[in-house]
């Protein structure tokens, strides 16, 4: 059934698959989001509810999404498209595309920023800049820099410029090779900082805050929030592990590589708390406070500690390429779509949604100080960036996503494509994609809603 229209670049291995997604889901969402969540929401409770979604909605829609992928063989949009198509279902599930193309650039529109500010870092981490300093000093720095529209404008641009450069060497050339020494060089590094994390004082409370589960501070808020981390760190929802999917060559087992990414995922995120945590405890400071952590808290800590320049430095530099590796997974798909559909080269289709995605980044950027007024719905624009993708347009292209691989597609489709050996891991998934992911992301979109 499969639309051979479009005679489609593939990866060159199954390793090739697994770093290159793996490096998609690894991202600002396991070194930025997931600690300062964990922070916030009272530590392993929230670990432990994080796991469960993980395993029971995010594995099962990573496989789900993969496979319609890997089925269409095309961009998200066009994929969706001829698969409604061979499945006579209504063209309008193309939109489902759409929507992913979309979230795909206000994602990356304020994820720019946010990277740029990692980038920043490297560079402040590596003077004497924080050697020795308050809280108080800690945080001026972050203010001034936050509210700084000049200087943040540099490193934005020179993020999308990295990423713009790795997708327009195309999938083979920039997206495999780009992965291939990223992944290993990041694996490193964090493994360092564990290590150094691991030798401070810290360590003793850092592990019970993350793996001893405390449920008096677990509210229905925080059990929600854990859905939705789960689902952003792996990248689901808007077509990056679609895209991703249709260049997978079609004797790879799909189950078995999207939960080694699923893996590799979470034990970075674990990882990254461990790495941080000690360092947190070790200096008496306040785990809960917030998107500040790392770059308001963790100075603090490098500044008053042996190496901690050279460490500082190291961890902004991890936090840059797990970045970079998320960036280039968010455009390619609009990139896919307008080589497919409007004949642009490849270089082109990838400046140009670059600079959609510049341009739209300098709102999140000003919104910061010059629009911090502009609010709506009692959120700046980055707030509103982040609320309309991560809690609003993801949840429903994952809905979306389950929903057509559960219900829509046939069985035996779904067989024929995910070939799992065990007949129950099979059944297994086809519950869990048919009942259990639907749901659980329809709660997060009510919630978003404030309709419970
Ligand atoms: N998963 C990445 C992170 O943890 C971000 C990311 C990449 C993403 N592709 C995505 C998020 C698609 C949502 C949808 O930072």
């Amino acid at each position: 059934m499969t639309d051979q229209r479009f005679v489609h670049v593939q990866w060159s291995s199954r390793l090739a698959f697994v770093l290159a997604a793996s490096g998609s889901a690894i991202g600002l969402g396991n070194i930025w989001k997931f600690p300062y969540l964990t922070g916030e929401h009272g530590g392993g409770a929230f670990v432990l509810v994080y796991l469960l979604c993980v395993a029971a909605i995010g594995i099962p829609i990573m496989i789900a999404e993969t496979l319609l992928g890997r089925r269409g063989r095309q961009s998200p949009i066009n994929a969706m498209r001829s698969l409604a198509e061979a499945a006579k279902v209504s063209p309008a599930w193309q939109y489902a595309g759409w929507l992913g193309v979309i979230s795909g650039f206000l994602i990356l529109s304020y994820y720019s920023v946010i990277a740029g500010w990692a980038l920043a870092y490297v560079f402040k981490m590596n003077s004497a800049l924080f050697s020795h300093i308050t809280p108080e000093t800690a945080a001026r720095y972050f203010d001034e820099f936050r509210t700084d529209p000049q200087i943040q404008v540099i490193w934005h641009t020179l993020f999308m410029v990295a990423t713009v450069a790795i997708v327009s060497r195309g999938v083979n050339g920039g997206l495999e090779k780009g992965t291939r020494y990223l992944m290993p060089a990041l694996a490193v590094m964090l493994v360092v900082l564990v290590l150094y994390a691991v030798g401070t004082e810290g360590l003793g409370r850092a592990v019970a805050f993350l793996f001893l589960p405390d449920f008096s501070r677990l509210s229905g808020e925080s059990v929600l929030t854990a859905m939705g981390q789960a689902f952003f760190s792996l990248g689901l929802g808007m077509g990056s592990i679609m895209v991703y999917g249709s260049y997978l060559p079609s004797h790879v087992s799909i189950a078995r590589s999207t939960i080694v990414v699923a893996a590799a995922d979470t034990a970075v995120a674990l990882f990254a708390g461990l790495a941080i945590f000690p360092i947190v405890f070790s200096n008496h400071l306040e785990p809960g406070m917030g998107p500040g952590l790392i770059f308001q808290t963790l100075p603090i800590a490098f500044g008053a500690m042996p190496g901690g320049s050279f460490f500082g430095a190291l961890f902004f530099v991890l936090v840059f390429f797990a970045a970079l590796t998320s960036s280039i997974a968010m455009i390619e798909p609009a990139v896919a779509w307008l080589t497919e559909n409007r004949g642009l080269s490849r270089e082109a289709a990838s400046a140009w949604s670059g600079l959609a995605c510049w341009g739209l980044g300098l709102g999140t950027l000003l919104s910061f100080s010059s629009w911090s007024d502009v609010r709506l719905f009692g959120r700046n624009l980055f707030e509103l960036l982040d609320f309309l993708t991560a809690d609003v347009m993801l949840p429903i292209g994952g809905f979306l996503v389950a929903v057509f691989a559960g219900w829509v597609l046939s069985r035996r489709d779904t067989e024929e494509e995910l070939e799992m050996a065990d007949s129950r891991a099979y059944e297994a998934w086809r519950f869990l994609v048919r009942y259990v992911a639907p749901s659980g992301m329809g709660i997060i979109f009510l919630k978003a809603m404030e309709l419970i």
